[in-house]
């Protein structure tokens, strides 16, 4: 437990009708350091991770096995898997195709995520593929992964618009995420990559989800804070029954294939607002913001979350 200062946490005061209990799935080492231009140390990247760990959250994405040419800085991806050890097997990591995958089982991951995206534009841009080639990518990579007895997430980017094509249809987001969980996915993340989503199009879209027959049990929400929409968009999931969250520790994150994403949901802010809520999350906000502002010193500058900078003058 670490040491926050006075007033350092929001009086509890709970609301109807929302979840008791919510899962924060970490992206922060992945998603918050991908976008990173100065190469970090493979021993810092271990560290954030056990840091992030040891503070409770659940689930920690912890890399991706693309290919190094595409995202440099995840090019020490069995490096660092193999520095985390067997705490490090039961981590998610991303793997867009086959050649990912092989080397993530090689390893012994035991979670992968395959990361589809809704619009044509964004499936050339990230995966070198058309909407419908993506299919065909992931199709073996999630029948091996299960045949291996690995559980699958899969995403879907661009769910809220997107930097090339405009407002994305909800029918055409909501198509693209039943084609990846019909290949056997076991959750849908829904990425608003560029941070564009507001609270209506948030419910409208869960809505949708629900009325196609995919469950708020299978869903995850991934907002990203450009434009300042997270964490009203978190509360319209929470009030849609979604129940999983994605965030990055001190607001980190971007993708570097789409011009205009910026940092994730800060995990600090989503740990505040939960806890105002009186909603469980099992997660201490004084170890995380710790880890947070340890990874700013690394990265040389401060970390863009509101919450962070409030308990920690960071
Ligand atoms: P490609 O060039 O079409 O690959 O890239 P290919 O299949 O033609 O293969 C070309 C060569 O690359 C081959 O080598 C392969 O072996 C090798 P060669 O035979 O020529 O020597 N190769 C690999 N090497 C290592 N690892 C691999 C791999 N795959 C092929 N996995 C590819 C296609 C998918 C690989 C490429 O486009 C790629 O790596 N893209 C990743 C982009 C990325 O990581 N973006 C960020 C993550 S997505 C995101 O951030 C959004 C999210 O947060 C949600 C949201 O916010 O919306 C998840
Ligand atoms: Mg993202």
């Amino acid at each position: 437990m670490s040491e926050l200062p006075l007033g350092a946490l929001p009086a509890t005061v709970p609301e109807p009708g929302l979840p008791a209990r919510v899962t924060i799935y970490e992206v922060g080492p992945r998603d918050g350091l991908q976008n990173e231009k100065g190469v970090v140390d493979t021993a810092v990247k271990a560290e954030f991770v056990t840091r992030l760990l040891a503070a409770g959250l659940p689930i920690v994405e912890a890399t991706s096995f693309v290919h190094p040419r595409w995202v440099p800085q995840l090019a020490d991806a069995a490096d660092l898997m193999t520095l985390l050890g067997e705490a490090g097997k039961g981590l998610p990591v991303l793997v867009p195709n086959e050649r990912g995958l092989d080397r993530a089982l090689e390893l012994g991951m035991r979670h992968v995520a395959i990361f589809g995206s809704a619009t044509e534009t964004f499936a050339s841009k990230n995966l070198n593929r058309t909407l419908d080639e993506q299919f065909a990518m992931f199709e073996p990579v999630v029948q091996r992964a299960r045949d291996a007895g690995l559980d699958v997430r899969a995403y879907v980017s661009m769910c809220f618009g997107d930097p090339w094509e405009g407002q994305v249809p909800i029918e055409q987001v909501v198509g693209v995420g039943r084609r990846l969980l019909d290949l056997g996915a076991s959750q849908l993340s829904l990425g608003d990559t560029i941070g564009v989503g507001t609270a209506g199009h948030v419910t409208a879209l869960v809505d949708a989800f629900v009325a196609a027959g995919v469950g708020t049990d299978r869903l995850a929400l991934h907002f990203h804070d450009t434009y300042g929409q997270a964490l009203a968009n978190t509360y319209a999931g929470l009030r849609a029954g979604v129940t999983t969250y994605d965030a990055s520790a001190g607001g980190l994150g971007g993708c570097p294939y789409a011009k205009s994403a910026t940092g994730n949901l800060a995990t600090e802010d989503l740990l505040w607002f939960l806890t105002g809520l009186g909603i469980e999350h099992g997660v201490d906000l004084g170890q995380v913001v710790d880890a947070s502002v340890w990874m700013a010193g690394q990265l040389g500058r401060p970390s863009p979350s509101a919450v962070v900078r409030a308990l920690a003058g960071a």
